[in-house]
């Protein structure tokens, strides 16, 4: 039995849950920890030598090891997990305990166990944490959303073991009920978004360009320099450097070419299309993943892997427009997530201030970027900003890079070169500035076919026109 009552609790004690465990131990909380599996509780003894850190395999041990009113995290894989955690713990809690669901649990389920838990003395709230393994450590991006006077009782805490960015915390309390896992989910689809628009840079610099991994390394190197500057870009420099320990190859030549997921990103999609707000880069992103596991029918259909044209593009020149086209790209998807919590905000009430998530996703993140510096910037101007496309400075970028997406989708599709989710952020932006596109036509057929009516140009109201059918 624990000597003496800890500050915090932790259920889970995987990577993520020790890591966060010593990242809050190290900012003078005490914490025990909880996990079904005793050798994680031994594993978290182990590394925890002498901290005031305790660790247990018994639930009861554990609640009663906590100072009250609780405070309990808990970081479980998302899904039916989370209830059986909650139902084991509930009889064991008392008045004003408070749960915080760290996972990636679906902003709908949040929801649920926030209903059941309203009818009972306990408070719970759904937390997006984001920055892998390290960023639990050493200060992740924390997406907190439930009530707001119960967000106070662990602000300090959640403030300390952040990631800082000018000294900022990159935590803030996002708005009441699954807002919290509903930014942490569109956090997710943008990274989808962005790791797909990497890897078909690499895929032209690789083919197109001809480019073994150390210049890729450079190449990626420099541009973690510059407008690119980010987290993803910073890591896919690294990984061209990775020597395999097996082989004397580089490992990213040994890594099978056919992504997991666990789905993050296609509820984004998921959700985006429920609320009709078009988020595409994303979309394609999702579907890519999918694509890419059907290793065994590309096979069967692959031509070879050489160029189908001959295209003799100056190296640099390739970086060049390569630069442009991914900060085209990467704009592109940002300003899909953000439309989407613009409107999702409205939707579920969640009254998200979108400078806020920019501002605290610059640190700790995996989407963290130079450029939300800029897009915290324009939210902090205009704050109820529909669409990023429509502020003046994101405006100019995206015409000042245009050049670059439109002569690397035209090197793709002459070689036969899939760069989709490039494709679709140019199209988004296409269709965007077109004061008029072909829907009117999609009005028309709606109508002949199944009388589903159509607005017109010159009068306000619907029409139906029953069409002359001469084309039988
Ligand atoms: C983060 C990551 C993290 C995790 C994803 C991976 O923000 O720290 O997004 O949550 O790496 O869940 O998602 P997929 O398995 O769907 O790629």
């Amino acid at each position: 039995m624990a000597e003496q009552k800890y500050d915090y609790g932790m259920i889970g004690l995987g990577t993520m849950g020790r890591n966060l465990v010593f990242n809050i131990n190290d900012h003078g909380y005490s914490v025990a920890g909880f996990d079904k599996d005793n050798s994680q509780v031994e594993t978290l003894k182990k590394e925890a030598g002498d901290r005031k850190v305790f660790a247990t395999s018994n639930l009861d041990e554990f609640v009663k090891s906590l100072k009250t009113p609780r405070v309990i995290i808990l970081l479980v894989p998302a899904g039916k997990i989370v209830d059986e955690v909650i139902n084991e713990l509930k009889p064991l809690l008392s008045e004003n305990d408070l749960l915080l669901d760290c996972g990636n649990s679906h902003f709908s389920d949040t929801d649920k166990r926030n209903e059941q838990l309203a009818k009972s003395t306990i408070h719970f709230m759904g937390v997006g944490v984001s920055g892998g393994e390290s960023g639990a450590r050493y200060g992740p991006s924390i997406m907190p959303g439930g009530p707001k006077n119960v967000y106070e009782r662990v602000a300090p805490m959640l403030e300390a073991i952040s990631a800082k960015v000018n000294g900022e915390p990159c935590v803030t309390w996002l708005g009441p009920g699954s807002a919290g896992h509903y930014v942490k989910m569109v956090h997710n689809g943008i990274e989808y978004g962005l790791m797909q628009l990497i890897s078909e840079a690499y895929h032209l610099l690789k083919v197109i360009g001809g480019l073994n991994n150390d210049e890729l390394n450079s190449i990626f190197f420099k541009w973690n320099e510059g407008k690119l500057h980010s987290y993803l870009i910073q890591i896919t420099a690294d990984i061209f450097a990775q020597k395999d320990e097996l082989t004397n190859n580089r490992l990213i030549d040994m890594i099978l070419d056919s992504a997991h997921q666990k789905g993050t990103g296609g509820w984004a999609s998921e959700d985006a299309m429920k609320l009709q707000v078009p988020i595409p880069v994303i979309d394609t992103a999702v579907s890519m993943r999918d694509l890419s596991a059907y290793k065994k029918e590309r096979k069967l259909l692959a031509i070879n892997n050489k160029p189908l044209a001959n295209n003799h593009i100056d190296k640099n020149e390739l970086v060049n427009i390569l630069e442009q086209a991914l900060y085209f790209s990467t704009i592109t998807t940002y300003t899909q997530g953000m439309s989407l919590l613009h409107f999702a905000s409205i939707e579920y009430k969640y009254d998200l201030k979108l400078e806020n998530i920019a501002k605290i996703w610059r640190g700790g993140c995996i989407i963290r970027a130079s450029l939300l510096e800029d897009i915290y910037a324009a939210y902090s101007k205009q704050p109820d900003l529909s669409n990023l496309l429509l502020s003046e400075p994101f405006s100019q970028k995206l015409i000042q890079s245009q050049n670059g997406i439109r002569k690397v989708i035209q090197l793709g599709v002459e070689a036969a070169i899939p760069l989709p989710a490039m494709m679709s952020a140019l199209a988004y932006y296409d269709s965007f500035r077109s004061g008029w596109l072909p829907a009117n036509l999609i009005q028309a057929q709606r109508d002949y076919f199944g009388a589903h009516t159509y607005e017109r140009t010159d009068k306000e109201g619907v029409f139906h026109t029953h069409w002359n059918q001469k084309t039988e």
